[in-house]
């Protein structure tokens, strides 16, 4: 078994995630999938997200990827580990699927001074609770205070991000969150959408807060996955190839994802059968 590193979003919002593991890691094969025929993703039920999840999964397994990231805080919140417990040890036991909430609340603790961390993310992710609980973990010490931003993955698939009109939703959310708690001193995006607002949100908050994206934090967690478990590390082919797949129009995929990932984006369709 050997193949690419596959990596899965419900749409676009992973590219930012793969932007940065393609930087920090150029050797290895990546395969994407974006879901975007069913995107989003932030307001659907648990079920929803936990069937159209792996129903990807599956087909990024079949396409011969022996690793899958889930890029998507939604999906890694509420499909990840039914998926990691229930799916996975009827599978080839070599496979693996990683999310990208663990590897973010492993390190968001080291990024605050004041202790108070404020997380921004979809409906979904936010009422998962999963940051919390995974902050906790590492830093048991740290305040989190949560809002959900419903408003801001539609605002960015309709390229309406870098408009006067999200300014609007940009300052209602950031200043829901703030009224929370006035010491928040670092704001983590947790949905891997909200990288392209990240210059509209740093006018709408005081300078002495810091934004942090996560697309460096999850690559730099790969990279130690991958040191730490050689078997998977060979399993991993490195020839440098990209691939983009989307269950949607590849022309809108093409012209959308180029904005996500920094760079010009060739994709194919591919159908989701529904897995039983
Ligand atoms: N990019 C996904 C995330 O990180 C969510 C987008 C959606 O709502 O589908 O949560």
């Amino acid at each position: 078994m050997n193949g690419p590193i596959g990596v899965f979003d419900s749409g676009y919002g992973g590219l930012t995630v793969l932007k940065e593991m393609t930087a920090l890691l150029p050797q290895y094969d990546y395969l994407y999938l974006g879901d975007n025929a069913r995107a989003p993703y932030g307001t659907r039920s648990f079920e929803s997200v936990y069937a159209y999840t792996r129903e990807c999964v599956f087909k990024l397994f079949d396409a011969g990827c022996p690793l899958v990231i889930l890029a998507c805080n939604t999906a890694s919140a509420k499909a990840l580990r039914t998926i990691q417990q229930k799916d996975l040890p009827k599978m080839d036991p070599r496979l693996r699927v990683l999310g990208v909430i663990r590897p973010t609340a492993e390190v968001i603790g080291n990024y605050t001074s004041t202790g108070k961390v404020g997380v921004l993310g979809t409906r979904g992710t936010i009422l998962s609770e999963s940051y919390p609980i995974e902050i906790g973990k590492t830093f048991p010490q740290l305040e989190v205070h949560q809002q959900a931003c419903p408003m801001w993955v539609p605002l960015i698939e309709n390229n309406e991000h870098l408009g006067a009109g999200a300014d609007y939703f940009v300052k209602k959310y950031v200043n829901q969150l703030l009224d929370k708690e006035s010491d928040i001193d670092t704001i983590l995006l947790g949905c891997t959408h909200y990288p392209l607002l990240a210059d509209k949100i740093a006018q709408h908050i005081p300078a002495q807060i810091s934004i942090v994206s996560q697309g460096e934090i999850v690559a730099a967690s790969l990279k130690d996955y991958l040191n730490r478990h050689p078997e998977m590390e060979h399993a991993c082919s490195k020839d440098g190839s990209r691939r983009f797949l989307t269950t949607d129009d590849t022309t809108t995929f093409d012209e959308h994802a180029s904005i996500f990932f920094g760079s010009e984006v060739k994709s194919e369709f591919c159908s989701i059968p529904h897995v039983g």
